[in-house]
């Protein structure tokens, strides 16, 4: 038997939350601080060496050299269509080469189906090659045929061990590789069992090691777990050049797909999907497919978000409600929690308006999340709604950010947002005095701006 030629397994611990890597276990990771999140994983030893460090796809240019960046070569416009127009807006305008991206979201929320369409359609134009390691190849090719897809160029491969897969890749030598899933690939190198964050994150770095020799794109699918990062290795986000999640409700067809991160594009630019019987199909103009088409509805108010680059139309709604505890609930679907709190504090404060012994509940329309602060207006005035049991004035959109004096925030783009309002058909718009125009109307819409959560609550119980 072979004595392991290097002298111990070298381990590290890092933080599932924020990937940090630390040299011991603690039980508060010193960068996000979250707690019991470190992992022990096990370093590959021969990649520790030295020599093996300088071997890796970054050392390639031999020796390295100081080069200034005016002349170093690179080409632009190196974009290929997916053939997928909202896919390729999210990507930044088309896959770059050589580029490594996560597609993460729930099980069955349409992943694998939205990559082998991509597959199918630029597999004419490059070859592809799909890796699977959930699903036998049977069920990849029933798939495609269903969606009735066409099938040149792509070939698919059915394994799950690295070392393997990059073999036949060097064999067949394709510009695009899909792995579905990242959790179920593992590499020898390692001895930890599959699907550990340390075999998903040693695995994932060979293939990004590959992409970048080679100049493949490789898009990488990754699993979320309950708690909402990619199982384990949000480690992976670090590696890789663009993060995209899927979000949506499984009762709806739509679903969103957004850039989390991208190195070649904007961030939190979000493509739009309808899933139907022949798969994914695209939306592009989704503005008003999120609004909840009820009518007036206490507990509603419609906002315009402008999330990426350009506005969308959401629907917010509250349903605030006498609490059976003595430490009500606070729940928020598609926004954040914390945010909802303190804008229920805020209301408190500076609007009179107490609701410490309500249960509130705050629902985004759609299952799509909203990040951005213009919804601090719009949830307010949706829970201000619901406790008064009365709508808000028919056709009304709202769209702020609340600051913790009670006064409303300039948002970016105000005028597209009001904009889109107008083409939609609504009249009525309550804004921050920043956002509006002048003449206090905009392609015949009442623009009502606002300075102080007073103002705002006074304009909407009109
Ligand atoms: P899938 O791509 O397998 O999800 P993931 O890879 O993210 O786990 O999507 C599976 C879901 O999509 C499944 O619930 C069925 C649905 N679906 C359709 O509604 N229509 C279709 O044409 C296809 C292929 C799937
Ligand atoms: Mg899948």
């Amino acid at each position: 038997m072979s004595k392991p030629t290097a002298s111990k397994t070298r381990t590290a611990f890092v933080c599932c939350e924020c990937g940090a890597e630390h040299g011991k276990w603690q039980g508060q990771c010193g960068e996000c601080g979250a707690w019991n999140t470190l992992t022990q994983i096990v370093l590959e030893s021969a990649a520790a060496s030295p020599a093996a460090r300088r071997s890796s796809w970054a050392g390639k240019v031999d020796p390295p050299k100081v080069t200034p960046l005016k002349d170093v070569l690179h080409r632009e416009d190196a974009r290929t269509s997916t053939g997928i127009g909202e896919f390729d807006r999210v990507l930044g305008g088309g896959l770059v080469e050589g580029a490594v991206i996560l597609i993460g979201g729930d099980p069955g929320i349409g992943k694998s189906t939205l990559l082998l369409q991509a597959l199918a359609s630029m597999a004419g134009r490059l070859p592809a090659l799909y890796v699977t390691g959930e699903e036998s190849l049977a069920q990849v090719a029933g798939r495609a045929s269903r969606l009735g897809l066409p099938l040149d160029g792509l070939s698919a491969l059915a394994e799950t061990g690295v070392e393997r897969i990059l073999e036949q890749a060097s064999q067949m030598q394709p510009k695009l590789l899909v792995a579905d899933s990242v959790q179920t690939l593992w590499t020898e190198s390692l001895t930890a069992a599959p699907g550990s964050v340390s075999q998903v994150r040693e695995s994932a770095a060979r293939l990004v090691r590959y992409a970048k020799e080679t100049g493949t794109a490789i898009f990488l699918v990754g699993h979320v777990t309950k708690e909402g990062g990619i199982a384990g290795p949000r480690v992976l986000e670090h590696m890789v050049d663009a993060v995209l999640y899927f979000e949506g409700d499984s009762g709806s067809r739509f679903r969103v797909l957004r850039a989390f991160k991208n190195r070649f594009g904007a961030v939190n630019e979000l493509g739009v999907f309808a899933m139907g019987d022949k798969g994914l199909r695209e939306v592009p103009n989704p503005s008003a497919i999120f609004l909840s088409g009820s009518g007036r509805q206490p507990g509603s108010c419609v906002m315009v978000t402008r999330e990426g680059t350009r506005p969308l139309m959401v629907e917010v709604q509250a349903l605030v409600d006498a609490s059976p505890l003595s430490n009500p609930r606070r729940v928020a679907v598609g926004l954040e929690q914390n945010r909802l709190a303190m804008l229920l504090a805020v209301l408190h404060r500076h609007g009179g308006i107490m609701v410490g012994d309500q249960d509130v509940f705050v629902n985004v329309v759609g299952g799509i999340r909203v990040q951005e602060t213009a919804a601090d207006l719009p949830v307010l005035l949706a829970v201000l709604s619901s406790l008064r049991d009365r709508p808000l004035a028919d056709k009304t959109i709202a769209f702020g950010e609340v600051g913790l004096s009670g006064e409303i925030r300039r948002v970016p783009n105000g005028e597209e947002r009001l904009k889109e309002a107008a083409t939609h058909g609504f009249k009525r718009a309550i804004v921050p005095k920043a956002n509006a125009p002048k003449a206090g109307a905009y392609k015949g819409m009442d623009v009502i701006a606002v300075e102080r959560l007073a103002d705002a609550l006074e304009a909407a119980a009109e």
